[in-house]
């Protein structure tokens, strides 16, 4: 059997830009998920910005032109999922990338968390995921596209107040490799990316639990551990590198975005 790629030339010429990508983002209402759907239109694709808060995907959505299209969608809802990518694949006539980026952070001692949030953190975070690569198969294999996970350091090792959170991200991540190994025969590429503290309303929301059970000062802790905080629009980055062509031979792979932090043992 010949394990090299006759048709691969020396020179790829393959591309870091997203022309012509048909791409759905969930939670991308802010933060992270519309700094990536806000990155990928600019690099020329088509984005379809799906969030559960309607007012801010439509805000979002409007801002970016005619290449971006707001869906409402919940991805613990399989049918709501059914229905973002039937939407974005109406409206692009395919969809070559998904970003399952929607999630929650419960800032909570482990024993504190109550079985209700245990169960909206999993569903969001990891049956949202799960959904999302289940329900866009059938488009991905037909344009041999690319998913995208948003994972986390958490997911790579525990964090003092995000256990739960810690444990969704590493399913994250799990569910992410055995994809990758499952669909790698129809074309579908599957990574994941890390992330460290970004500075979203996501982590300003964590700095008074945190602070509150530490008496340590957020501020310190993250100069101490990874420098600063990170910027959404460098995550951005690397989700769009995962979803171009650029990143053809790469799947069931996660980046690392956190300046060092889990490069350090003390
Ligand atoms: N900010 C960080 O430091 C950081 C670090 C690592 C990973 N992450 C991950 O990145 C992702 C985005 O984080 P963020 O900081 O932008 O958070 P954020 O809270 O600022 O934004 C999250 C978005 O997801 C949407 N959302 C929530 N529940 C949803 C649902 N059921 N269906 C659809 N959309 C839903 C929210 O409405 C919101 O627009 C999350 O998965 C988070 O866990 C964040």
């Amino acid at each position: 059997m010949s394990v090299t790629d006759p048709a691969a030339p020396a020179d790829t010429g393959l591309s870091y830009d997203l022309e012509g990508k048909r791409a759905l983002v969930t939670g991308a209402g802010r933060g992270l998920g519309l700094a990536v759907a806000t990155l990928f239109v600019q690099r020329g694709a088509s984005v379809a910005l799906c969030d559960i808060d309607e007012p801010a995907v439509n805000a979002a959505a409007e801002e970016l032109g005619d290449e971006a299209i707001a869906v409402h969608c919940d991805v613990t809802s399989a049918a709501s999922v059914q229905g973002a990518i039937d939407a974005t694949v109406g409206a692009f006539g395919g969809l070559d990338v998904l970003v399952n980026n929607a999630g929650i952070e419960i800032g909570k001692p482990m024993h504190e968390i109550s079985e209700e949030e245990f169960d909206a953190l999993m569903s969001i975070n990891v049956k949202g995921v799960w959904l999302g690569m289940k329900h866009s198969i059938a488009a991905l294999a037909a344009s041999q596209g690319a998913i995208v996970n948003m994972s986390s350091v958490a997911g790579l090792g525990g964090a003092p107040l995000l256990g739960i959170y810690c444990a969704s991200k590493a399913a994250v991540l799990r569910m992410t490799q055995t994809a990758a190994t499952e669909l790698r025969e129809t074309g579908i590429r599957v990574n994941a990316v890390c992330p460290a503290f970004i500075d979203t309303e996501m982590v300003a929301r964590l700095v008074d639990p945190f602070e509150a059970a530490t008496q340590a000062e957020f501020g310190d802790v993250v100069a101490l551990k990874q420098g600063r905080l990170g910027t959404a629009e460098e995550v951005a980055e690397t989700v769009a590198f995962l979803a171009s062509d650029a990143s053809r031979f790469v799947t069931g792979s996660h980046y690392v975005l956190d300046n060092a932090l889990t490069a350090s043992v003390m």
